[in-house]
C-alpha cells in the first residue's frame, strides 16, 4: 500500500503539516533531531513524494515545458536531451511537446503547459510562427510564467533569448568554399525560417566580398525537411556549379540521397557543406563538413537564463547570442577554378 504523509506523521509523533513542511525543507519551528527523525522514518517507510500533493504545500511543480518544432530532427531532439538533463540536475521535470512546425500548435501548447502548472517554458518558435509573428508575441506577453525563446528569436521582442549567429555561420561556411576555389556555389536555403533568412544573407555576404555575381537561379528552397533537400538536388543535377552550401542536415541528408541515385559522389562531383553537425557519423563514405551549433552550449544557456527567472535573481531580459563553428572534413575539396 501506498506510504502517505499521514503515516510518516502518525509514526513520528507529529502533525501531517509539520511532515510535509520538513520533507519540502521549508522554514519550522521543528528540532534539527525531529527532521531527522522524519526524514528517516520516511526513508525507511520508502516514502515517495506526490508530486502534485508536494506543489499544493510549495507552490512549486518542479516541471519545465519545451516546445520544439520537430522531435524528429536530430538538432531538436539532441536540443530536447540536453534540456532534460539541465532541469534534473536542479530537480526538475521537463514536459516536452512538439508543435511540428504549426503556429496553432505553438498557441495551443501554450496553454497545455500552462495548464500543468509549468513554472518556466522554453520555446522555439514554429516555422510558420514567424509569419504570424505578431500573434505569438501577443500570446507570449500574456504568459503568467517566465520564458525563454531558443534558436529562432524575433529581434521585435523583449524577452529572454539565447540563439546561434546564423548570417555569421552562414557566411564562414560560404567564405570557405571560395578559399578552396569554387565560384559557382549553390545555396539549398529555407528562408521561410527566420534563421534560414540569415543563413541566406551569409551566404550572400560571402559571395558579394568575392566580387561574385549572384545567380539567383542557383538559390533553391527548403523547409528543412529531407524532402525538400532531395528534390532540390534533383534540380542541382542540371546546373553548373561545383559546391552546394545546404542550411541544415536534413535537407543534406535529402540532397546526397539525390544525387547519389544519379551516380554523383562528394566531393569528386559536389563540394557540400551542411548546417547542425548532426549527420556525419551515420553517413557511409561522406564525411560531411558542417557548421556546428553547440546544442549543449545552447541548452546549459538557456537553462541558466530562464531559471535565474524562476528564481527571480534576475528579471531584466538578456539576449545571448552564440557562435556557431565550421566543422570541416574532406567534403570539400579544392579546385583551382
Ligand atoms: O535543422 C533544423 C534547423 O532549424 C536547425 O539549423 C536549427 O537552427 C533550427 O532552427
Amino acid at each position: 500500500m501506498k506510504v502517505t504523509i499521514k503515516d510518516i506523521a502518525k509514526k513520528a509523533g507529529v502533525s501531517p503539516s509539520s511532515v510535509s513542511l520538513v520533507l519540502n525543507d521549508r522554514p519550522s519551528r521543528i528540532s534539527e533531531q525531529k527532521k531527522a527523525e522524519i526524514k528517516q522514518i520516511a526513508k525507511e517507510l520508502n516514502y515517495t513524494a506526490n508530486q502534485i500533493a508536494r506543489s499544493l504545500v510549495t507552490k512549486q511543480t518542479k516541471t519545465f515545458g519545451l516546445i520544439i518544432p520537430d522531435i524528429e530532427n536530430i538538432f531538436f531532439s539532441s536540443l530536447a536531451k540536453h534540456i532534460e538533463m539541465q532541469c534534473r540536475i536542479h530537480g526538475y521535470t521537463l514536459i516536452i511537446v512538439n508543435s511540428n512546425d504549426q503556429f496553432e500548435n505553438d498557441i495551443a501548447l501554450l496553454d497545455l503547459l500552462l495548464s500543468r502548472s509549468v513554472e518556466g517554458i522554453f520555446l522555439i518558435p514554429a516555422s510558420a510562427s514567424w509569419l504570424k509573428k505578431t500573434e505569438l508575441i501577443e500570446k507570449l506577453k500574456q504568459l503568467t510564467v517566465p520564458y525563454i525563446l531558443l534558436d529562432r528569436v524575433f529581434s521585435d521582442l523583449s524577452c529572454d533569448k539565447v540563439w546561434f549567429d546564423n548570417e555569421y555561420g552562414a557566411y564562414i561556411a560560404v567564405k570557405y568554399l571560395l578559399e578552396n576555389g569554387h565560384r559557382k556555389i549553390a545555396c539549398i536555403a529555407s528562408s521561410s525560417f527566420i534563421n534560414g533568412q540569415f543563413r541566406l544573407n551569409g551566404y550572400l555576404r560571402a559571395l558579394k566580398e568575392f566580387n561574385i555575381p549572384i545567380d539567383y537561379n542557383n538559390i533553391l528552397t527548403g523547409d528543412y525537411k529531407k524532402e525538400s533537400g532531395y528534390l532540390a538536388g534533383q534540380k542541382i543535377i542540371n546546373k553548373d556549379v561545383t559546391a552546394i552550401f545546404i542550411t541544415n542536415d536534413m535537407m543534406a541528408l535529402g540532397f546526397i540521397h539525390s544525387i547519389y541515385e544519379k551516380n554523383k559522389k562528394i566531393p569528386d562531383d559536389y563540394s557540400v557543406i551542411s548546417y547542425d553537425n548532426t549527420i556525419y557519423p551515420y553517413l557511409f563514405g561522406v564525411e560531411l563538413s558542417s557548421v556546428k551549433q553547440d546544442v549543449k552550449k545552447l541548452s546549459e544557456t538557456a537553462f541558466k537564463q530562464l531559471f535565474q527567472k524562476i528564481q527571480k535573481k534576475d528579471n531584466v531580459a538578456k539576449n545571448t547570442c552564440l557562435q556557431p563553428e565550421l566543422i570541416a572534413r574532406t567534403s570539400v575539396k579544392t579546385i583551382h577554378a
